[in-house]
């Protein structure tokens, strides 16, 4: 409908972009979670680095069914690619009644489901002697096999093998088994098994309940893909995004930060076709060629400080990260723009945004390499926003010195982080009221209040309704971590939990989930009061001028009823029928595993007046959205 010609009843603009994801590879977010590849260790690349333990036969077992018997060894004298240097070779000298090879356990084991089907690729190459017959199948937890196929391995050089299994049965604790039934000897790598039913039914792509949580928040970017693992603890371990692009045989897999591995399966390719799928504007972060302060710090003994990449390699540096903008943007003709187009991406990703390092610990180094990257881009792509860093947020620490370089530099925007108490949440809600307008503006790159209660949650909320009253200059916020795989856990708390077959979002998400795909664009001061103002009451009334709903956020975090009173008079006609979604519950109320529905949001039908009179139960947010005529 045409709402140009309606009562314009005036507002402030709010940030079209603000409410969105954070998505970091921490807690298996990545491989093993979100990345629906179900091999682990696909490319024998897993090494002691990773994890003082693993090596490249990692999450591999050597099987000898049947009397057989023969060797395997890893080896790297002629890899499918430099980027990807170990491999296995397997010696069948008897294959006995059922073969000799190996068995892999996913990543705690291998769920299938009957019927469906389960792309599985492999490189393999006959090293010596006669073709030899493998066998690859799928098999059941009581060891039943549930789908199997036989390739011919005669070619000499590496060749990419693939075929489509289909269980006959649904197992949550199925491996897979790859077995020589004939004698010989042949070389195997990147062994993938990958559900073809993934989101939007992606190549490569992404686990489909997963990917449909975050799609279903609606938000309006993805900052990826970190976090820590963006700068890495120490220069070799930053990430790289040109390893991340291309042949999944040919990306430089990596030591995850956070005490574990990268593939690149997940990469720069995926990262931007996910937000494209589902709408929400990339938000890329390239380090800011210094690693993290506490470098060698996190999952090993001591801390070597923050590195920085030798001034002499800055130019490079500086040409990786414009490289980026060509690669998402640039024409078919272009040397990046090709490498896009080749990957099955023709049209532009529309990069607007790219994020410069990731709180950072501001020191002269940091602000000599961030000014030259930030002038650099600048000069050259105007047209893209970039976001700063004030640095880390240890409890009581302030981010001045990083507000400094921002104000000098005039950044259009600079990236704030905190984790704490509900009650910081609480008392901070005013934050941002006396934030310089029309100078830098925030991006709350990561938040989250210390739990996964209701309590926590409704905490968040009430900050929540703050940025919205500052979407002037709260450019953008984003909750975090985002995703944490049960058992596999580094960070508590996160905003969706899930194990192999089964997701649990919090009542966090569900927060998220209602301000996002309820945000305005119009922020109303003045239209929310409530009878005895406290800091445990926060509400604001936005209006979302494409459609011309009015939608008050109300959130109450006390332990009473509050009575509130929305004076509509500003605005034209309304529909009295609005539409009424309450998350409430208990303080210690969480949703788990077991019980993932316990506290979700309940929708309704409310009649509304101009003059409307709600009253907010404890421990809730009920967002009233009312359509106008
Ligand atoms: O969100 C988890 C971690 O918290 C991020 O990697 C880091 O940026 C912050 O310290």
């Amino acid at each position: 409908q045409d709402i140009s010609k309606k009562k314009s009843p005036g507002g402030r603009k709010i940030s079209a972009d603000l409410f969105g994801l954070f998505f970091e590879d921490i807690n298996y977010a990545a491989d093993g979670g979100l990345y629906a590849e179900l091999v682990q260790n696909r490319s024998f690349e897993y090494a002691p680095g990773d994890r003082r333990d693993w090596h490249p036969f990692s999450f591999w077992q050597y099987i000898t069914p049947g009397y057989s018997y023969g060797t395997v060894s890893v080896e790297t004298s002629s890899p499918i690619h430099p980027n990807n240097p170990h491999y296995l070779v397997l010696n069948a000298e008897h294959v006995g009644d059922s073969g000799v090879g190996i068995r892999n356990q996913g990543f705690g084991k291998i769920p299938v489901r009957a019927g469906d089907g389960y792309n599985l690729s492999l490189f393999a190459k006959r090293m010596s002697g006669a073709p030899v017959s493998l066998q690859v199948s799928i098999e059941g937890k009581n060891g039943k096999m549930l789908a199997q196929h036989v390739f011919e391995i005669a070619a000499s050089e590496w060749k990419q093998y693939n075929c489509s299994l289909v269980p006959s049965e649904t197992d949550d604790s199925a491996t897979l088994v790859v077995l020589a039934t004939s004698k010989g000897k042949l070389a195997l790598d990147v062994i993938s098994l990958f559900p073809q039913k993934t989101f939007k039914n992606r190549a490569n792509g992404l686990r489909a309940d997963l990917a449909q949580l975050l799609a279903d928040i609606h938000p309006k970017f993805i900052r990826f893909p970190g976090g820590c693992l963006v700068h890495g603890d120490g220069l070799g371990n930053m990430y790289r995004w040109k390893n991340t692009i291309g042949p999944i045989e040919e990306r430089l897999e990596q030591r995850n930060i956070w005490g574990y591995h990268q593939t690149m399966g997940l990469g720069y390719y995926e990262y931007f076709q996910f937000c494209e799928d589902i709408g929400a504007k990339p938000l890329p972060v390239l380090p800011a060629a210094v690693s993290c302060q506490n470098s060698g710090g996190t999952w090993r003994i001591g801390s070597t400080g923050q590195q920085a990449l030798p001034m002499d390699s800055m130019q490079s540096y500086i040409q990786e990260v414009l490289d980026l903008v060509e690669w998402a943007n640039g024409p078919a003709t272009s040397f990046w723009g090709s490498k896009r187009v080749a990957a099955g991406h023709p049209a532009p990703f529309n990069l607007q945004y790219i994020g410069i390092g990731n709180e950072d610990k501001i020191t002269p180094e940091f602000q000599q390499r961030f000014e030259m990257i930030y002038q650099a881009v600048k000069a050259k792509h105007p047209e893209i926003t970039i976001v700063g860093t004030v640095g880390p947020f240890p409890e009581g620490e302030d981010f001045s010195k990083g507000w400094e370089i921002a104000k000098s530099l005039s950044l259009p925007v600079v990236d704030e982080h905190y984790y704490s108490k509900p009650e910081w949440f609480v008392s901070n809600q005013y934050r941002y009221d006396t934030y310089k307008r029309n100078a830098t503006r925030v991006y709350i790159g990561e938040y989250a209040s210390w739990g996964n209660t209701v309590k926590n949650a409704i905490a968040e909320a009430l900050y929540m309704i703050s940025l919205e009253r500052n979407g002037d200059v709260v450019a953008m916020a984003s909750y975090a971590p985002l995703l944490a795989k049960n058992g596999f856990t580094q960070w508590k708390p996160d905003m969706i939990y899930f194990d192999n077959t089964r997701v649990s979002p919090s009542v966090n998400y569900y927060v998220q989930q209602l301000f996002s795909t309820n945000q305005g664009d119009t922020y109303f001061d003045n239209v929310v009061k409530y009878e005895t103002a406290d800091s445990l009451f926060a509400g604001g009334c936005v209006q979302d001028k494409r459609t011309g709903d009015i939608i008050l956020k109300l959130v109450n975090a006390g332990s009473t009823v509050k009575k509130v009173n929305a004076n509509l008079s500003k605005f034209g006609n309304i529909v009295s029928n609005a539409d009424c979604t309450i998350l409430q519950g208990d303080p210690a109320a969480i949703n788990s595993m077991d019980k993932p529905n316990a506290v979700v949001p309940v929708r309704s039908t409310l009649e509304v007046k101009k003059d409307l009179r709600y009253e907010a139960p404890p421990m809730s947010l009920t967002v009233i959205r009312i359509k106008t005529r």
